[in-house]
């Protein structure tokens, strides 16, 4: 049984409610908590464990995982995601995560953006300032562990795939993370195509995200009725391209899955809520480091994807 941080700890590093999202002074993990967990003798000897870190538009969360269940092996954290989202502040708080859980091992880090042979090609809501940067390097001396880097949506999917909404599904899966943006991961037999950014196809003349994102949702005050119909709009696009056996809907919105899905009637795919919810983003990553059905997108085994 992994140990975890204690109480005090755990309340301390969850405690992002509290932290203005602007202010970047106080955008750390408080010293005493990184003391606390520091003095804990934290052994994860066992080589199916991988930390997982999920890097999104509002928060970055991370937890050891059991890779072979997708069980985590301690308390999620949670600290609000820097604003400005620059490299440095981002990396900064990788590395305090880490050293959180006292972590030595493989780690897996998603991405909101395109991450090839390890570097950032997109950054659609975070700053522009990743565009060109090699993701691998940076943080592989912000946690000084081995990484792997890729995509939120495709961990995401590769999670769900696994132990939730997909497990047996071999045929054409199309997994949808509705957040900040909207994510995409593709499977076929089980297979991941990375990078695939259907979030960003063109209806009525926007990128589909900007219509039918959870944040559209929220900026447009839209209904439950009116933003589902952009959804299922959405989603009537995206059939024709791909004819999917099964859509996955996912990112924090799936939690209130019965307000939207059962209006998402103009589909012939089977559409099922992600089962993982938040968590899905810390399991792929995790399991990125070790799963022979994860291409490879940090270029650290020069697979060149
Ligand atoms: C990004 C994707 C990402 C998605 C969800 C989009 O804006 O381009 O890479 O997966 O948001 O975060």
């Amino acid at each position: 049984m992994a140990a975890t941080l204690n109480q005090r700890t755990r309340h301390i590093l969850s405690e992002e409610k509290s932290v203005p999202s602007r202010d970047i002074t106080r955008l750390t993990v408080p010293q005493s908590a990184r003391r606390a967990a520091i003095r804990q003798t934290i052994h994860y000897a066992n080589a199916m464990h991988a930390l997982g870190i999920d890097i999104g538009g509002t928060g970055i969360k991370a937890a050891p995982v059991d890779v072979a269940t997708g069980r985590l092996l301690a308390e999620r954290q949670k600290v609000p995601t820097p604003r400005p989202a620059v490299p440095d502040a981002v990396a900064d708080l990788v590395k305090q995560l880490t050293t959180s859980f006292s972590w030595s091992g493989p780690v897996g880090i998603t991405f909101p953006g395109v991450v090839t042979d390890g570097e950032i090609r997109t950054a659609a809501n975070l700053d522009p300032a990743w565009i060109g940067l090699d993701a691998g390097a940076l943080f592989g001396q912000a946690t000084r562990n081995p990484v792997r880097v890729l995509n939120d949506a495709d961990a995401a999917g590769v999670a769900e795939m696994t132990f939730g909404a997909g497990v047996g599904e071999n045929g054409t899966v199309l997994m949808l993370t509705f957040g900040t943006g909207i994510g995409s991961a593709l499977f076929t037999r089980g297979m991941l195509v990375p990078n695939t950014e259907f979030g960003h196809i063109e209806i009525h003349g926007t990128d589909a995200e900007k219509r039918a994102s959870e944040r559209a949702k929220e900026l447009h005050d839209l209904s439950w009725g009116k933003w589902a119909g952009r959804v299922d709009e959405y989603l009537q696009h995206m059939e024709a391209l791909l004819s999917p056996h099964l859509i996955i809907v996912g990112g924090g919105i799936s939690k209130e899955a019965d307000k939207w899905v059962p209006r998402l009637t103009g589909i012939r795919a089977r559409i099922v809520p992600a089962v993982l919810l938040n968590n899905a983003g810390i399991v792929g990553a995790a399991m990125a480091t070790a799963s022979e059905s994860v291409p490879d997108t940090s270029g650290a085994t020069g697979t060149g994807h």
